[in-house]
């Protein structure tokens, strides 16, 4: 098999985003639009990735160190021509060099594959558009053989009426790419040397032009403006959507689910609106997430129930658990099965074993909770004594009276119970009831203070 050469062309400066960020490192689905070709380039099993950048400098090579790609700058950007010429010389004489955009994010496998699929021609991807202005014209012959392509701005009035566009990206043996690019010129509207005078070249030296066409239409779709990126952010956040209805989600709006990363669902899950999924996300069978719920590179057992507005994040939840409404699961926490944590408490690098609840305005740090355990309403693990922090251990069968404070380090035994309203200090042992509160007294006859006049 000839070996894939990919050249992702990113230099050009994106002006209609109005944004001091180069255009390539705006994000879809969470991810830099660079990131989305190269991750399909290296999913199509691409070794070779070359990215010609210029415009915003150093910023994007920086941003991809660690991606396994090479970089050539182009300094000036004197058009797409131009720009593979810059990487020519890095390029495997004996492959086919694929030509990618980095501001087409959403090209996937399966038409980079038909791209690759016959060497020793020229493959353009083209697509049909019923407004094809601002794009280059596919220009065929009497015999439907493609003969050049003709940019917009130097079109004939009959050649703007042609519907099939150039999408820019094309495969070629890099030998011939070598020869082509070496003779372009700038004799154009644009003063630019434009890669697809190639075309004309491959017809003129007898070498086969073909036309493939995406898989889908988004594919092909450009990010130039922060309209188009929003668009595309859309297109792919239903597609995804679409792929999750097809293995059997059920959501209760497609349109109202946001998916940045991979998100893994058992059967019977069921997703209501505003719901945000990042990084990494598996949901078990019969999983419930409520609405406006952000989960971020976590795992949630079978049968657990996510109530409105929960955060979750970097955290394990085992089976049968009910989290939320408005519960905070921080990074570092593992619930093991039938933990119920409640409205407006915060949980942060714990451990909390099988069946112990919190159901109530609590903040639980740096803890280790046994099973079986109830953390009464407004309890706060006081883990930071503002330089270090501490852990606090809850021991199995524990109750913990409303509105307890526990200074860490401390260690509750097996069994106790901590009576309301206690700030505890030290050890509490096994299976008695701690408690440090003032007595109550009662002042007979006080008064309530008036106003001064
Ligand atoms: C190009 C194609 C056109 C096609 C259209 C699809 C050429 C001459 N024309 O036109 O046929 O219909 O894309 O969108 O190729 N770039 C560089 N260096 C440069 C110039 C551009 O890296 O010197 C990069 C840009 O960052 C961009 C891409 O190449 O990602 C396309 O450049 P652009 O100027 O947008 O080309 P178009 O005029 O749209
Ligand atoms: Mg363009």
């Amino acid at each position: 098999m000839i070996e894939a050469n990919v050249v992702i062309l990113a230099a050009g400066r994106g002006k209609r985003m109005h944004s001091d960020k180069p255009k390539v490192l705006h994000t879809i689905a969470g991810k830099a639009l660079l990131a989305h070709v190269v991750d399909s380039a290296k999913l199509s099993g691409i070794q070779k990735i070359l990215v010609v950048y210029g415009h915003g400098g150093e910023a994007v090579p920086q941003a991809f160190a660690q991606h396994g790609t090479q970089f050539v700058l182009q300094e000036p950007q004197l058009g797409t021509g131009h720009a593979v010429q810059q990487a020519i010389p890095h390029l495997q004489n004996n492959s086919t060099t694929l030509i990618l955009y980095g501001d087409v994010p959403l090209i996937q496998t399966s038409t980079i594959k038909k791209m690759l699929g016959a060497h020793n021609q020229l493959t353009l991807l083209t697509a049909t558009l019923d407004n094809p202005a601002g794009y280059g014209r596919i220009v065929r012959d009497q015999n439907g053989n493609i003969t050049r392509i003709v940019e917009d701005k130097d079109c004939t009035p009959a050649q703007k009426l042609i519907q099939e566009i150039n999408t820019g990206i094309m495969a070629a043996p890099t030998h011939l790419l070598r020869a082509w690019l070496a003779k372009l010129n700038a004799n154009n509207a644009q003063g630019e040397y434009y890669l697809t005078d190639v075309v004309a070249m491959a017809v003129a030296d007898g070498v086969p032009v073909q036309a493939q066409q995406p898989s889908h239409p988004w594919e092909v779709m450009g990010v130039n403006s922060k309209a188009q990126l929003a668009a595309l952010e859309r297109a792919w956040q239903a597609e995804q959507a679409q792929q999750l209805l097809e293995q059997g989600v059920t959501l209760a709006d497609p349109a109202r689910v946001d998916i940045r990363g991979k998100l893994t669902c058992g059967r019977d899950v069921e997703i209501d609106i505003g719901c945000i999924f990042e990084g990494d996300v598996s949901l078990g069978d019969n999983v419930k997430v409520g609405a406006y719920s952000i989960i971020k590179n976590a795992d949630i057992g079978n049968a657990s129930l996510i109530h409105p507005y929960s955060h979750i994040e970097q955290s394990k939840v085992g089976a049968n658990c009910r989290i939320g409404p408005y519960a905070r699961i921080r990074p570092g926490s593992k619930l093991h099965n039938e933990v119920h944590i409640g409205n407006f408490v915060e949980i942060k690098n714990s451990e909390i074993a099988a069946g112990s609840k919190a159901n109530h305005l609590s903040y639980i740090g740096d803890s280790n909770v046994g099973s079986q355990v109830n953390i009464g309403a407004g309890t706060i693990t006081c883990n930071y004594d503002g330089a270090n922090k501490y852990r606090t251990v809850i021991e199995d069968g524990v109750f913990i009276g409303s509105a307890t404070q526990l200074i860490a380090p401390v260690t509750i035994g097996r069994n106790a119970t901590i009576g309301a309203g206690s700030t505890i200090t030290r050890d509490a042992p096994e299976d008695a009831l701690t408690l440090s509160r003032a007595k109550q007294t009662t002042v007979a006859g006080w008064k309530r203070p008036s106003k001064k006049r």
